[in-house]
């Protein structure tokens, strides 16, 4: 019955189209088929692969590519995982630097998905090796009806270029292209919310059109576009370094990826002040943040290196994490207690709330720069 469903639909070009979100890490994949030869492609898969199983399960659909958009600092992807379970094709740009063997898209490339096809687009800037994928499906028109942006095009922003090998200045000629495509194409970004923009909107998708009118970076010129980008950014995300390095193959870390929601207790910063002797008072701040004001005893271990300098942690002494204003504090300690160290609080307010108490703060180095970080609120995943 349901190829007899699929012959039925056969002449309208009929297409099948899934954004899935992952509320953890605020990141959205996609399941892109043709119903009419039932083959399947699913884009930034997710770590968690029974999902996508279970839908080409379902629809009866043959997963023929994996596509990850570029090499994710921020989530561990499930591209390789997915790839070899169904014997698909792991797709990344060709110059994605990766110890795994994929095949390697090109700028100008179609993808073959029955009568739909995915021409890749090589938009660097966020990461050097990232693409869009634009969907097209010529029976109903020779032109794009959506384009997947990964973290190129993002609502109300686009992708920080500070992960390696980003380029600010590529990002702006990425995204004029981009935003030379009709006003109707829809826009599906790699992510809603979460470390790797710093003004998203929180809306799962978008238009080409409506990012070129009210998207406050798409206005700028290109002095002040990459004046902008690199003018203060979120800190780099919780186990960065052990998350990119697993996704290029390099280390096997997939449990850096914080999955569990944990409680943790807050403390305030008398508490902090009055912390046991044996305590470990854990700042999780980016070095320069730490260089320029600390509490007295702290110790800098940046939450991007976390899972990477773990056998660092003293063992069996109690943990207080602390940052600028509580919420990366909050998440490392989430994280910590997710790998297993059960003594471990959070200090509600962080550093500024020290300062504001008038209290004493130490500095470091202060040759280093003085640090341009946007302050992240995004926690609400660490507090469900
Ligand atoms: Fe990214």
């Amino acid at each position: 019955m349901r190829r007899r469903i699929s012959r039925d639909v056969e002449s309208c070009g009929s297409m099948y189209f899934k954004q899935i979100l992952d509320e953890r890490c605020g990141c959205a994949s996609y399941l892109i088929a043709s119903r009419q030869s039932h083959e399947a492609a699913v884009v930034d898969p997710s770590i968690e692969i029974e999902q996508y199983r279970a839908l080409l399960a379902e629809r009866d659909f043959t997963l023929r590519y994996v596509i990850d958009t570029h090499v994710h600092a921020d989530h561990v992807s499930g591209g390789r995982k997915l790839a070899a379970a169904h014997g698909a094709d792991l797709c990344l740009h060709e110059s994605a630097r990766v110890s795994y063997p994929f095949r390697r898209l090109r700028d100008g490339e179609d993808l073959a998905l029955g009568q739909l096809k995915l021409h890749v687009w090589h938009t660097p800037g966020h990461r050097p090796e990232l693409i869009s994928v634009l969907v097209i499906n010529p029976p109903r028109s020779p032109e794009p009806s959506m384009v997947l942006t990964g973290d190129s095009l993002l609502v109300g922003d686009v992708g920080r270029p500070d992960f390696g090998g980003g380029d600010a200045a590529a990002q702006y000629d990425n995204l004029s292209r981009l935003l030379r495509l009709p006003d109707w194409v829809a826009v599906f970004p790699g992510h809603f919310e979460g470390p790797c923009g710093k003004g998203m909107c929180g809306r799962p998708s978008t238009t080409i059109g409506f990012e070129r009118l009210y998207n406050g970076l798409a206005r700028l010129d290109r002095a002040g576009f990459v004046a902008t980008l690199n003018d203060g950014v979120p800190a780099r995300p919780l186990n960065m370094t052990a998350i990119e390095a697993t996704n290029r193959g390099t280390a096997d870390m997939p449990w850096a990826m914080l999955t569990g929601h944990a409680p943790v207790d807050e403390v305030d910063v008398a508490a902090a002040a009055g912390r046991p002797s044996d305590a470990v008072l854990l700042d999780v701040r980016e070095p320069a943040e730490y260089h320029h004001g600390h509490l007295p005893g702290a110790i800098n271990l940046p939450q991007s290196e976390l899972a990477t300098r773990l056998s660092e942690l003293p063992p069996d002494r109690p943990i207080y994490t602390i940052c600028q204003g509580g919420f990366r504090s909050l998440r490392a300690a989430q994280f910590l207690k997710q790998v297993g160290i059960a003594n471990v609080v959070s200090v509600r307010g962080g550093t500024q709330a020290w300062a504001d108490a008038g209290r004493r703060l130490d500095l470091g180095d202060t040759r280093v720069a003085r640090p341009k970080i946007a302050e992240s609120e995004w926690t609400h995943a660490c507090r469900t």
